[in-house]
Formats: C-alpha cells, sequence, structure tokens
C-alpha cells in the first residue's frame, strides 16, 4: 500500500515517486506486524471461515490484485472447505488536488460467473473502502448465493465509506503499511511482515 501524507496511494496520483527505479539495496523497514503474528492470524481466519462455510459445497475466493496475493494464497491453503480462487483487479484514479473523490474503475475481471455462488473476497487493506465500496456494488449485481469480506487489515481511522467487513486481521492506525503484498512504489510486496515506512524511505 502506497500512502502518502494525505493517505492517497500514489500509484493513484500517478507520483513522481511511483515511478522511481527500486534501488537494488533496500534497507528494511521498522516491523508493525510479525510474520509471527501474521501466521497465527491467518490461521485462526481460516478456523473461522471453515466454520463458518462448512455447510457449503464451494467458496469462491477473489483476491483484489496486486495487494492481496500474498494474504490469499495462504489463507486459500489454510482452508478445509472446498474452494475456488479467482483475482479481480482494479485501480483508483482522481485528482486530490480537485475538489472530486477519487474513483475506482475495473481493471481485470473475474474468469466465471459467480451467479449463486458462495464469495469471499479478499483484500490485503481497507484504508479509504472506497476499493471495497466499489468492489461489494459491482458483485452484488452478479447475484451471488452470499457475498463477504475477508481483509488482513483495517484502518478504521480512514474509512469513508460504509462497508461490511466479515472478517478482519488486524486494525491499524493510520500509518504508512508495507510488506506481505503491500507496496510501496512496487518495492516490499515481499516482506514477510508488515513493517511501519518511516517517511525518509519513502
Ligand atoms: C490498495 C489495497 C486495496 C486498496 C485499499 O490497493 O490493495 O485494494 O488500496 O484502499 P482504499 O480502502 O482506500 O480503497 P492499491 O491501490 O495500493 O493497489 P495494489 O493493491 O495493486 O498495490
Amino acid at each position: 500500500m502506497c500512502l502518502d501524507m494525505g493517505g492517497m496511494s500514489c500509484s493513484k496520483i500517478g507520483s513522481r515517486r511511483c515511478e522511481a527505479v527500486a534501488s537494488p539495496v533496500m534497507a528494511a523497514p521498522p516491523q508493525l506486524i510479525s510474520e509471527t503474528e501474521i501466521r497465527a492470524r491467518v490461521d485462526q481466519l481460516a478456523t473461522q471461515i471453515d466454520e463458518d462455510y462448512a455447510d457449503v459445497d464451494l467458496l469462491v475466493l477473489i483476491g483484489v490484485l496486486k495487494g492481496s496475493f500474498i494474504f490469499l494464497s495462504d489463507l486459500a491453503r489454510k482452508l478445509s472447505v472446498p474452494h475456488r480462487v479467482e483475482f479481480i483487479a482494479v485501480e483508483s484514479y482522481g485528482d486530490r488536488q480537485s475538489e472530486q473523490p477519487e474513483s475506482v474503475r475495473l481493471l481485470m475481471d473475474v474468469r466465471h460467473d459467480i451467479g449463486g455462488e458462495h464469495v469471499l473476497l479478499v483484500e490485503d487493506i481497507v484504508d479509504t473502502g472506497r476499493t471495497l465500496a466499489y468492489l461489494q456494488r459491482l458483485l452484488v449485481t452478479r447475484r451471488p448465493a452470499s457475498l463477504k469480506t475477508c481483509t488482513l487489515l483495517h484502518k478504521p481511522d480512514r474509512t469513508e465509506e460504509s462497508v461490511t467487513l466479515d472478517y478482519w486481521g488486524f486494525t491499524i492506525p493510520d500509518v504508512w503499511v508495507v510488506g506481505y503484498g503491500l507496496d510501496y512504489a512496487e518495492r516490499y510486496r515481499t516482506l514477510p511482515y508488515i513493517a511501519e515506512l518511516p517517511p525518509e524511505m519513502r
């Protein structure tokens, strides 16, 4: 996740920082949530989801690219309930200098129809909530049998949109986080832990 001081993703606003070429040597930003904590929480979430979907023949997991790819792969491998993995990709766009709020648009849709299916949308982070609100509005039009949401991280202080969260891993303060799928200018996604990215590392 790439948040500037205004809380906007630089990939969303086309900041020049996002065009920077990653340095071959990157210092590790300080840890906010450890690998051990993430692993334990993913296990708990999987157990809860297995219980909640115990009577379901098939659960469709929809990962929101790119940020969810590591969380989704770890969560999916812990689930016992039969499941199918799908991906969807969106991007936010807009001009933070203007009065207009950012909008979200679809970049890549799921591959198969989800009509009549039990769907669990998997996000890495809910920040303003705009992405999730957009996806919930979009997917409900496809008439799934059920639609729930699981996010690893939630920043309640930043969430503006009214969104429903059924499962969440950690509630975090309004800090700039990277790792475990979340990026800053495409860096740090593969850190095994969640880190807080200090200003001097942006
Ligand atoms: C991040 C994250 C969520 C979204 C949350 O994606 O993966 O999809 O932002 O922000 P919101 O609650 O304010 O809408 P990002 O735009 O950074 O793209 P990426 O996942 O491809 O890195």
